[in-house]
């Protein structure tokens, strides 16, 4: 499989480097790296393999196109990509937006490609799918805990914080309205969203939750429920550098998801 990745950002690198030692073994060779800043590639990726102008992309035949960058991107890009590759989406927030959400879906139907949306923090994703499709999810809540210098919002919400004031609730509600506050902190609930989809960005509910304790990890508490008193409860704590946004073992999450990505028809595929 040809792979093509867009963003050169921590999970870019991580994925670059990655097909780089582990690709022939796993029968990945990369396609193609872009990234706005050309510059940033020039140490690490051979010459050949730098995309300049993203537009050019479909001249690289990438089996699978990665983007590890910006939602931005995703709505810009996302179904040109899929008219040519199968699309490994790195920021599924941007699937918070109904038009794109819809656009993307139709893409891939029609010219037979795959949306992948990885599991990313996610833990259960499948089970979660499979009661959704079953018809039987009912309420879906996500809740994200994190020292506080690992959030990026975009409104000011958390820029009083001190250390030591313990913990806080930024925001909580539908994940449709937590997206556009924190894109780079919501791919979990989004990836929920997705699964949840009887349920939906508007359905799904989102929380987020500053804490000054939490300094080696982040946790991801998901609470599922279904008909009949169905009820399930998972607690995932994720080590995580002070101030970092990934926690550790979401880039082997993000890795497994790229393992899985060798065509599913043209549908959205959770990975
Ligand atoms: N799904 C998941 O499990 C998961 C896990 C981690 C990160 N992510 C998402 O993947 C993306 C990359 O994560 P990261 O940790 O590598 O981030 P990062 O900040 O380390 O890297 C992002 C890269 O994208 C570039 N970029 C930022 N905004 C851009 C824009 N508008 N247009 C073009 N390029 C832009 C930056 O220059 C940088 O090179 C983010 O959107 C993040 O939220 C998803």
């Amino acid at each position: 499989m040809q792979i093509g990745i867009v963003g050169f950002g921590h999970l870019g690198q991580f994925l670059v480097e990655r097909i780089q030692k582990e690709g022939p073994k796993t029968g990945l060779k990369l396609a193609f790296v872009w990234n706005r800043n050309s510059d940033k590639l020039k140490d690490s990726v051979p010459e050949e393999l730098i995309l300049h102008n993203l537009l050019e992309f479909p001249k690289r035949g990438a089996d699978v196109i990665v983007e590890v960058c910006h939602p931005r991107i995703v709505k810009e890009f996302g179904p040109q990509f899929l008219s040519q590759s199968h699309f490994l989406v790195g920021s599924p927030s941007a699937l918070s937006d109904p038009d794109l959400d819809q656009q993307l879906r139709s893409v891939a139907k029609l010219h037979g490609k795959t949306l992948y949306v990885p599991c990313g923090a996610l833990w259960g994703g499948p089970d979660i799918q499979k009661l959704n499709d079953c018809g039987t999810l009912t309420a879906l809540t996500v809740r994200m805990s994190k020292h506080p210098s690992c959030f990026r919002l975009s409104q000011d919400l958390l820029s009083d914080w001190s250390e030591g004031e313990g913990r806080r609730v930024i925001v909580s509600g539908p994940v449709a309205e937590i997206c556009p506050l924190a894109p780079n902190n919501v791919n979990t609930m989004a990836a929920a969203a997705i699964a949840g989809s009887t349920l939906g960005f508007s359905g799904v509910r989102g929380e987020l939750v500053s804490d000054t304790a939490l300094k080696d990890y982040h946790v991801v508490e998901v609470e599922v429920t279904g008909v009949d008193g169905f009820t399930v409860k998972t607690v995932r704590r994720n080590p995580a550098k002070l101030g970092a946004v990934t926690g550790n073992a979401t880039y082997n999450s993000f890795w497994s998801s790229l393992l899985v990505c060798r065509g599913h028809g043209g549908r959205v595929y959770l990975c």
